[in-house]
């Protein structure tokens, strides 16, 4: 397996993997990803993919993509659910359901940290449901902290030393 940057050749396969990450498991039927892309809560968190400040990551193994996790920031006045602050990107990630479980997740999440980390970000944060313990394992692993949410929803933050001040 193997994780590298984002082009605009995967936003195919990203808003896939956005419908995974931004409608739970209970959502049935789910919307298409063609779908995800025109409602405004999901769309706004890749409509327009390659904006200032996108930053994203892809893993690929010898069938193609089988997961992807990018970070975007967003403005206040259409925060994402995640939404910490305007210069700080929130994440959405996902892997192919096939794929889960191995490790990708893992690898996706360090690999957007660290390129976060290189980019001068200052942080991330995202949101994340109460009834998915394996995402709250991975983000907690990875050093997210809880700074609000509601009794389903978590909303975390990862600090990154690296920020730049402005
Ligand atoms: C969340 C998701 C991205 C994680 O990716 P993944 O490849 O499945 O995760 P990994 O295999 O890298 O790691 C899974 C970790 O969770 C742990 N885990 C598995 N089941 C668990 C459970 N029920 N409770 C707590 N931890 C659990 C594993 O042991 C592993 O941690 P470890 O390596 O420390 O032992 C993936 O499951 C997914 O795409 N889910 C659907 C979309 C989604 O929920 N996105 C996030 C929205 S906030």
């Amino acid at each position: 397996m193997n994780v590298r940057p984002a082009e605009a050749r995967d936003v195919a396969f990203m808003a896939a993997m956005l419908v995974e990450s931004a409608y739970p498991p209970w959502i049935d039927p789910k919307p298409t990803p063609a779908e995800a892309l025109t409602y405004p809560h999901s769309a706004r968190y890749l409509r327009s993919w390659g904006r200032a400040g996108d930053l994203g990551v892809i893993a690929e193994d010898e069938s193609g993509a089988i997961g992807a996790a990018w970070c975007r920031l967003l403005p206040a006045s259409e925060p994402g659910y995640g939404f910490v602050a305007e210069d700080v990107p929130e994440i959405s990630i996902a892997v192919l359901a096939g794929h889960r479980g191995e490790g990708v997740g893992k690898r996706l999440l360090t690999a957007l940290i660290e390129d976060s980390s290189s980019h001068g970000v200052r942080g991330l944060s995202l949101s994340v449901h109460l009834l998915n313990p394996v995402a709250l394992h991975i983000y907690e692993q990875a050093g997210f902290v809880r700074v609000g949410g509601t009794d389903t929803l978590r909303v975390m933050l990862l600090t990154l030393p690296s920020g730049r001040l402005p």
